[in-house]
């Protein structure tokens, strides 16, 4: 069975937010949104539609960390269509939890000289952090829990339900 853990008024209520100090932020500024395979697609979908300005998409995928193991490496699946040096890169992800995914993205990220690099995620699992990442847009700070929906997944499944629920027996 599943849970209702944020409900769709709640996500969408967050996303006009997040657009909101986004937009603002980034005045007269072409963004690029760096979206993260696959999970973000749903987070990014609605919130590119709620920034106002110059919005460009572009996705890349990468391999997860299995397990807890900070020295592992993540391999790039798919790279960015674009150029990213001298623009202002934000990444969209869908949920930090220990944060050596995300690491090494951004490690990767600065190596190719973009004019700024900020991140934004739909929510985050602070208690789980292994390794401290600089959030500047952060939707839901949750609790250690597993969540799925709003393209977040276990197995695969549940990407599409509309709201953010929690498995339960
Ligand atoms: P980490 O920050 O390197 O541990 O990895 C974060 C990634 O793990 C996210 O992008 C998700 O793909 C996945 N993940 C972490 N917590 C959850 C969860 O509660 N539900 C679904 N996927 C999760
Ligand atoms: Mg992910």
């Amino acid at each position: 069975m599943i849970e209702i853990y944020i409900s769709q008024e709640q996500i969408r209520e967050k996303v006009v937010e997040l657009g909101k100090k986004i937009s603002e932020d980034y005045q007269g500024k072409e963004i690029l949104m760096i979206v993260l395979l696959k999970g973000s697609f749903v987070f990014a979908a609605d919130l590119a539609r709620a920034v106002d300005g110059d919005v460009r998409l572009d996705f890349m995928k990468v391999s997860s960390y299995e397990g807890e193991n900070s020295t592992g490496e993540v391999r790039i699946l798919k790279d960015l269509d674009e150029k990213i040096n001298g623009r202002h890169v934000l990444v969209i992800e869908d949920i930090i939890d220990t944060g050596l995914t995300l690491t090494k993205i951004m490690d990767v990220l600065k190596g190719r000289n973009p004019a700024s690099l900020e991140i934004c995620t739909f929510l985050n699992k602070p208690s789980r952090r292994l390794k401290e990442v600089d959030v500047k847009y952060s939707g839901f700070e949750i609790e250690d829990k597993f969540v799925i929906g709003y393209g977040l997944d276990y197995d695969q499944k549940y990407r599409q339900l509309p709201y953010i629920g929690e498995v339960v027996s």
